[in-house]
């Protein structure tokens, strides 16, 4: 049957390197294979304990219900002082308290994309270490750091127009598809 991934956007701002990346993702999943986004993280309050005993937030259980309905999750995210943007680390934070806990025994995919040389290399262990604690399967490889993605994305369209990382890209969702293929036994 059709496998279906979503895709969890680490950064907020409208022009977004990472959002173009996460924009063109549809475009190079293998055929039987459509990928989604989800929502958008800003609509989540900081995290709070009191908040989760009184009125979990309605977009908080949302997303974790897309994520759960799921094959798959690609989180493409920007590095922020060497680790995950606050915003992203509070979706996670978030998502994690929601019953059932929607990222256990998911396959998930990370992708960076920086206008540095390192393509937010540091921010992806820190993201696959809080995905330990939340039960994940974390595709190993190819890891899908975009470095010097200023260069890769067109300026004025923001689509992802390096046939390069477009292949590259591809290729890991392949990795992907066939995770979730193992999982899925
Ligand atoms: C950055 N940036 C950055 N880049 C990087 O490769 N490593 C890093 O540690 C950081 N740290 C950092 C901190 C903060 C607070 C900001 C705002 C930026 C640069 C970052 O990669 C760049 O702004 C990207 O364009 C952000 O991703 P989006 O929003 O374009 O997807």
């Amino acid at each position: 049957s059709r496998l279906n991934f979503s895709v969890l956007l680490g950064s907020l701002r409208k022009s977004s390197l990472n959002a173009a990346v996460a924009r063109a993702l549809p475009e190079l999943a293998p055929s039987g294979v459509s990928i989604t986004p989800l929502g958008s993280i800003g609509d989540f309050p900081h995290y709070d304990a009191d908040l989760q005993e009184s009125s979990f937030p309605a977009p908080v259980i949302a997303m974790a219900q897309q994520i759960a309905a799921s094959d798959g999750v690609i989180i493409v995210t920007p590095e922020y002082n060497y680790s995950v943007p606050g915003v992203l680390k509070n979706a996670i934070d978030w998502l994690s308290r929601v019953s059932p806990q929607p990222f256990i025994n998911k396959p998930v995919a990370i992708q960076t994309a920086s206008p540095g040389l390192i393509g937010g290399a540091r921010a992806q262990y820190h993201l696959r270490q809080s995905l330990v604690f939340l039960d994940a399967f974390v595709l190993n490889k190819p890891e899908a750091m975009i470095g010097q993605a200023t260069q890769k994305i067109d300026p004025e369209s923001l689509q992802l127009t390096d046939v390069g990382t477009r292949e590259f890209l591809t290729r890991q969702i392949s990795a992907l598809v066939a995770l979730a293929a193992r999982v899925r036994e």
